[in-house]
């Protein structure tokens, strides 16, 4: 990912929802919704078991195919679980990992992570890696603490030939799926100053101006533009407004920035 500064990033992360049928539904929709759209990047994720069916879809569209996880192992035995190889084979492009409700729900810790973060670099995916502060850790104080252990965790042992396959996505635990609080566009420029700032001192200044970072937590048509208009919001990892195509639609046009009226502008 070697992001215009102007140009967006808007992923959807089904999560666990959909059946076969609302999943090939939802695709068509968004694939006819896009047309030949091509000033947003748009990746849809759904669940491991319609991959396939989504990817055949999505085929001759502008929009990626991504995963909501992996196993670190190319194969072997490791039951219920999913290899990079095999998401490459099914066309996925991206894969999220350290997503919070993995880490909180099933309890996923940044070792864990940093090796599937390894492993789906090495094989060519690009990974979203999800890293994000609980309520807690904020009202503590802890915001940038448990940011820069996500990272230098997370990331630990990531050759900077493979940073261009590589964005953060900055997910507030306490902003998601909450239909309604969601971090503010200035809480969110605020982490994402962070990060980038963390990032640079770990692979460098070029690294960090070129890193996409997306903002996720309740990201809504309603607040979508303000939030993906501040400085250093790169794009947006969207839960439930991407089980709904018109809403996933809305967001999509809010990141869409059209290159002659910010040249006007600029
Ligand atoms: P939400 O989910 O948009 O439903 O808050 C975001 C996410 O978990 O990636």
């Amino acid at each position: 990912m070697m992001p215009d500064i102007r140009h967006k990033f808007i992923v959807g992360n089904w999560k666990m929802y959909t059946t076969a049928a609302e999943a090939r539904r939802l695709a068509r929709a968004v694939v006819q919704g896009m047309g030949i759209e091509d000033r947003v990047s748009v990746t849809v994720c759904p669940p491991f078991p319609y991959l396939a069916a989504v990817g055949e879809i999505l085929k001759g569209s502008r929009i990626a195919l991504g995963a909501q996880n992996l196993y670190p192992e190319r194969e072997g035995a490791f039951t219920g679980e999913v290899s990079t190889t095999m998401l490459l084979d099914l066309g996925c492009r991206y894969v999220i990992l350290g997503h919070s409700e993995r880490r909180h729900k099933l309890g996923e810790s940044d070792t864990f992570i940093n090796k599937k973060v390894q492993a789906a670099l090495t094989a060519g995916l690009d990974v979203i890696l999800c890293v994000g502060e609980t309520l807690g850790q904020r009202n503590a104080n802890l915001t940038n603490a448990v940011l820069d252990r996500q990272l230098i965790q997370g990331l630990a042992g990531v050759s900077s030939d493979t940073l261009m396959h590589l964005s953060i996505a900055y997910e507030p635990v306490w902003a998601i799926g909450t239909h309604g609080r969601h971090a503010s566009p200035e809480q969110a420029e605020e982490a994402h100053t962070a990060i980038r700032r963390r990032f640079g001192q770990m692979f460098g200044e070029k690294s960090a101006q070129t890193l996409v970072i997306h903002y996720g937590g309740s990201v809504k048509p309603g607040n979508a533009a303000a939030v993906l208009c501040r400085q250093g919001v790169d794009g947006a990892l969207i839960g439930s407004a991407s089980l709904n195509a018109d809403q996933f639609l809305a967001i999509v046009r809010a990141g869409i920035v059209d290159p002659q009226t910010e040249g006007n502008s600029a």
